[in-house]
């Protein structure tokens, strides 16, 4: 492997796109020197930003057929993943692979059993672990601060689903299997990360309450009668209408979770709330912390007895958080995986932990698709860990 790691990207705008800024460190440890998409407009803003004659193709097999490319980064739509993790990870590269790490738990363990016998690395793209709030929110409850955590509950106020989720492939669940699993298997992850637990059963209740309908899956929201008045209306170019037939993923969901360590978390997640935020709520014998904002702010809580009556019963803890749209995780996951690759330093998300939440996220769907039943998690392939 070369010392300067050299890195394609598949899926060259959008994510790629927010994660090539970082990766693309000439000077330093890794260089981006080319990048496949199906898009040929893609492929053409990727060579203007990167800037230095990358190789670009529309063949991604082009890309891992390449003796000078060491690692492959995986940015394209979800319903890619598996596909293009197998095929890297035979081709002996290593993989960076956008969460989720595939959209069925088959999937997952596939690509688990081809990253075991390649001896190549993999890493999911878990950088809300990274998030300095959470980071501040881990450290807290590992100190013991509230005591034995005993409950998690996760709201996630979804308050751009329209624009992020339902204009384009995310809504369908052939392209997600659902959005428990492509916006949850964050959450989830989260959820085994602050608790240090994994899920062990779930149940779960959702339903499709306010996206899809009868308008046809061919227009776009300039051709549309509605465009002045539709609340969702959006012109940029991933623009299909919200309302149209084939969007048929649950856009308000609630699941309840037990963890191996008896945990209790539940996890509610909706696409037409008014505000973008996602709460962490995590309760202890002695307390409880919660996140009262994504970016900067961790509110600590003690029951009475624990409290020192001189000091104040509510601690408020501010961070400093990055200002790019991830609150400066972007640029922390790629040092991470550097770190990974170059020296062997264990990243903080696991390639188990990417199928775990994946394993939860499909679970927690059957489950709402087949009246809330109580399912148990699937185990992971022998000796992953
Ligand atoms: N970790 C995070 O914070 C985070 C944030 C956003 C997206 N994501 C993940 O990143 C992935 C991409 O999401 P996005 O919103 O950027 O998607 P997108 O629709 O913007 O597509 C990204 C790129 O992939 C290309 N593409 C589409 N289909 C392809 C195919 N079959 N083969 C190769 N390239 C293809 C597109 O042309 C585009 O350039 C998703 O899996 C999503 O879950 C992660």
């Amino acid at each position: 492997m070369s010392k300067i790691l050299r890195i394609g990207i598949i899926g060259v705008t959008g994510r790629g796109e927010e994660l090539r800024k970082y990766f693309h460190q000439p000077k330093k440890r890794a260089v981006v020197t080319a990048g496949a998409d199906i898009s040929l407009k893609a492929l053409e803003a990727f060579k203007n930003a990167n800037g230095n004659e990358p190789f670009v193709t529309t063949d991604y097999k082009e890309l891992l057929k390449r003796k000078d490319i060491d690692v492959i980064v995986i940015t394209s739509p979800d319903f890619t993943h598996e596909k293009y993790a197998l095929a890297a990870l035979q081709a002996k590269k290593h993989v960076y692979l956008e969460k989720p790490m595939a959209i069925t738990t088959a999937g997952c363990d596939r690509v688990l059993k081809a990253w075991k016998s390649s001896g190549n690395k993999l890493l999911v793209g878990f950088n809300m672990r990274h998030m300095a709030v959470f980071q501040l929110m881990k450290k807290l409850i590992d100190s013991g601060k509230i005591g034995a955590i005993k409950a998690a509950w996760v709201r996630h106020f979804v308050g751009s689903g329209g624009h992020y989720y339902f204009h384009d492939w995310h809504g369908t669940r052939k392209n997600t299997t659902s959005l428990l699993l492509q916006k949850g298997s964050h959450d989830i992850d989260m959820i085994h990360y602050l608790t240090g637990s994994y899920v062990k059963k779930v149940a779960a209740f959702g339903s499709r309450d306010y996206f899809g309908g009868n308008k046809p899956n061919n227009l776009r929201c300039p051709a549309c009668k509605l465009k002045k008045t539709c609340l969702e209306v959006d012109y940029s170019s991933m623009n299909r209408c919200c309302f149209r037939k084939e969007v048929d993923v649950e856009d308000n969901s609630q699941v309840i979770m037990e963890l191996e360590n008896g945990i209790k978390a539940s996890y509610m997640q909706c696409h037409f709330a008014p505000e973008y935020f996602r709460n962490y709520t995590i309760i202890g014998t002695k307390g409880r912390i919660e996140n009262i904002s994504d970016g900067d702010t961790v509110v600590l809580k003690l029951r009475k007895k624990f409290i020192d009556e001189k000091k104040l019963k509510e601690i408020r803890y501010k961070v400093k958080a990055g200002k790019d749209r991830h609150y400066g995780a972007d640029a922390l996951i790629v040092e991470d995986f550097l770190d990974y690759l170059l020296k062997n330093k264990k990243p903080v998300a696991t390639a188990l932990a990417g199928r775990m939440s994946v394993a939860a996220g499909c679970a927690a769907t059957d489950s709402l698709r087949n009246g809330g039943k109580m399912l148990k998690i699937k185990k992971a392939p022998k000796g992953i860990k």
